[in-house]
């Protein structure tokens, strides 16, 4: 039976937050510490040959200053590792500049001023190389082609296809600007080196730490309680952690770096410049029958990101035959990574866009053609779609929308004063992935409750979702239940990225309440208490009662809890063994182009999800209006631009990196399917962090074709590409 829906809460957190009670990471402040300022690199590739750093011993308060002969060589991965134990230790401060903006120097002062003071005077010289690769245009980029997908025979299908369009897409580079910048904040006492992070992955920076300064991790615990803004740009271990940590090795003090944003703009992941060249054929009644997707994307010497640009795809419209390549193109930058919805994000604005060419050339309605292309089986395992509402998100859309008041042909909606209307629409889906958990409950007798589970804080509300949750299964006191997430000191962390955290704590506290209700039975062997748990465990004369539970993914074997607690990694899906699971969304976007100006505008935005069980109502919609907005902000703004004869990023703050304000979001409609998914778990709840934002800057650039008749195939769309 589906479980009922879930009564709304108000956020978990939201007293302390407006009180200003919440401790984040950049805010920590220790008694004695120490604040850091790191020193960027000035070349784009080569090797340091000196760091001076008399004139900046020389300013007060400045302490100390680290350079690379401070660092010992990291420990290797462990011979014939794979997966994550392969990866390499994250470099500390080395002789070789792979990227412009990489540390070569960390000083140390009793005061931010003179940390940046000190950081200013410091004097590097360096042997730049011959030359250097800035652009995957320049001489020197390396295509490496990687992992293809297929299913069926895309080139036999195509070659039967009535219709076909074919069309090339680009994202440009993106940067994730989370308002808490990375931050780091390390405690070397006792023997124990505890690390405060603004951090996804508190069990990926302690398995990276260990590496990058041959510790043995056991001695290493890090805290991320609330982080001010992930996105994944704070998924993978960060370039300063390590440094932070062995300053206050060094010098036996607390340390602590906020980062400047303009060199977290060339230190940490980003989104990497992607190409989409994509073929779609229809049969003669206008059938999609065969996909050829060829995606490459701007990667770093060795960077691993990859470029799976068809995670989603391929299961989106029940087409058999689908050929999907993928490539590196190698440069020297910097490593991109994971950005909200990495893949799906640039590869839906592509596939959207062709479709949306597609049913044009086909003279069909873009809700009618997407309606007609529902699927029920995954062409790539052959598994079937455990759950899809995704028509059901298309139809109730279209219908809050208003699409039935739109007209055709492009340029046909124009209002008095000129103002061409366009109506788009787009979809998206992501993987619906799960992670192995481990989580730890203690109830007492005093009110309190404890739960420490594997889970981080970002801002997208997984507090309010866990206690949503707990509290529903069990009666205790709201007031005194302490959340202890991102803590790895109590039960190891998954990393939290990639939509899979509320599908990974709801079973986990499923099972921690049945077995806490269990040992609570025991312990009163039949008799009748009223009231909570807490006064049952009062009467009974017992200060507390605690037990532990792990769970794991469908299908997943008991060894992944090692991957948990080594690194932070025990994922599975959205492969199940007997099935495939994704989260699916339907945006619809109206835009206004001005006559004169040709600015583009976003009045409004419909967007609706299927992630199956909607646990906290108030977070999910928070969700989805982010991810709408940022697509907002992708399709229209964003963009992060290579210094050609320097290397490096130009513009790399929030004045020059453009994102939209309050004033450029209009009225963004939210609503959800909330049906359950029967099998992903008790639930039924898929992800939505991710699937939120995706499809949603399609519908905005489809709309924009709409309203001009003008085809952009490259984000941003900007002013000057619809003069
Ligand atoms: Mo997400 S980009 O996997 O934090």
């Amino acid at each position: 039976m589906p479980a009922a829906p879930f009564a709304e809460r108000a956020r978990f957190d939201a007293r302390d937050k407006v009180l200003g009670r919440t401790q984040f990471t950049a805010d920590i402040q220790l008694p004695d510490m120490l604040y850091a300022m790191s020193v960027p690199a000035t070349i784009a590739k080569g090797r340091v040959r000196s760091v001076a750093i008399d004139e900046a011993m020389k300013i007060p308060g400045v302490v100390r200053v680290l350079t690379a002969k401070d660092f010992l060589a990291p420990i290797p991965p462990p011979r014939g590792a794979t997966g994550m134990a392969a990866a390499p230790a994250v470099p500390t401060i080395v002789p070789d500049i792979a990227y412009r903006g990489a540390p070569v120097a960390l000083v140390l002062a009793e005061s931010i001023e003179a940390a940046v003071q000190g950081a200013e005077a410091i004097q590097a010289t360096y042997a730049p190389s011959a030359s250097f690769s800035p652009l995957i245009t320049s001489e020197g980029a390396a295509r490496e082609p990687s992992e293809p997908v297929k299913a069926g025979n895309a080139a036999e299908a195509m070659a039967r296809a009535a219709t076909i369009v074919e069309a090339e897409y680009e994202c440009p580079a993106q940067h994730h600007n989370p308002i808490e910048t990375l931050s780091t904040t390390a405690v070397w006492s006792g023997g124990r080196l505890t690390i405060y992070e603004a951090t996804q992955g508190a069990q990926v920076v302690k398995a990276n730490a260990a590496k990058s300064l041959a510790l043995d991790p056991a001695i290493i615990d890090v805290k991320s309680s609330y982080i001010g803004g992930g996105f994944g740009q704070k998924g993978t271990a960060q370039r300063q952690t390590a440094l932070v940590a062995r300053a206050a090795m060094l010098t036996g003090r607390p340390v602590k770096l906020v980062m400047p944003r303009g060199q977290v703009f060339h230190n940490a992941t980003f989104r990497p410049l992607s190409r989409h060249k994509i073929r779609i054929g229809a049969d003669a009644s206008g059938k999609m029958v065969a996909i050829e997707y060829d995606a490459d994307h701007q990667q770093s010497r060795g960077g691993q990101f990859p470029p799976q640009y068809h995670e989603s795809q391929p299961q989106m419209y029940g087409v058999a035959d689908y050929d999907g390549t993928t490539a590196n193109v190698r440069i020297d930058t910097q490593a991109p990574g994971y950005m909200r919805a990495p893949h799906p994000h640039p590869a839906s604005f592509a596939f959207e866009g062709v479709v949306d060419e597609l049913a044009y050339k086909l003279g069909k309605d873009p809700v009618a053609f997407r309606l007609a292309h529902d699927a029920k089986v995954d062409p790539v395992s052959g598994h079937p779609l455990s759950s899809r509402f995704l028509n059901e998100c298309i139809a109730q859309g279209a219908e809050r929308f208003g699409w039935s008041r739109r007209s055709q042909a492009p340029g046909s909606m124009v209002l008095a004063d000129g103002t061409q209307v366009g109506f788009g629409v787009a979809c998206g889906a992501y993987p619906a992935i799960t992670s192995a958990n481990i989580a730890r409950l203690r109830v007492s007798a005093d009110g309190s409750t404890r739960f420490a589970v594997s889970a981080h804080e970002m801002g997208q509300g997984i507090r309010t979702v866990i206690a949503q949750a707990l509290l529903r299964q069990l009666d205790i006191d709201p007031a005194k239940l302490d959340l202890q997430i991102g803590d790895t000191s109590l039960v190891p962390q998954h990393l939290t990225a990639g939509s899979w955290g509320t599908a990974s704590v709801l079973p986990a506290i499923d099972a921690v309440a049945a077995k806490m209700k269990a040992a609570i039975e025991e312990l009163l062997a039949g008799r009748q208490i009223d009231g909570n748990l807490h006064r049952k465990l009062a009467t009974v004369r017992r200060p507390y009662i605690e037990v532990e539970v792990s769970t794991l993914a469908p299908g997943q074997e008991e060894r992944a809890l090692l991957g948990l607690r080594a690194a932070g990694y025990a994922l599975a899906g959205p492969e199940y063994p007997a099935f495939t699971t994704f989260s699916y969304i339907a945006h619809f976007a109206e835009v206004h182009v001005e006559p004169r100006t040709r600015r583009v505008r976003v009045p409004r935005v419909v967007s609706i999800a299927d992630c199956g069980r909607v646990v906290s109502l108030r977070t999910a919609v928070s969700q989805v209006r982010g991810g709408v907005v940022w697509a907002i902000g992708s399709a229209l703004r964003e963009e992060t631009e290579v210094d050609p004869r320097f290397g490096g990023w130009l513009n790399n703050d929030l004045a020059d990196y453009v994102v939209p304000v309050n004033a450029d979001i209009g009225d963004i409609d939210v609503s959800f399917i909330d049906r359950p998914d029967p099998l992903l778990n008790a639930t039924g709840s898929k992800g939505l962090g991710e699937v939120a934002m995706v499809g949603a800057a399609g519908a905005v650039a489809n709309a924009i074709y709409h309203a001009t008749g003008r085809r952009l195939r490259r984000m941003p769309i900007r002013i000057e590409h619809l003069l």
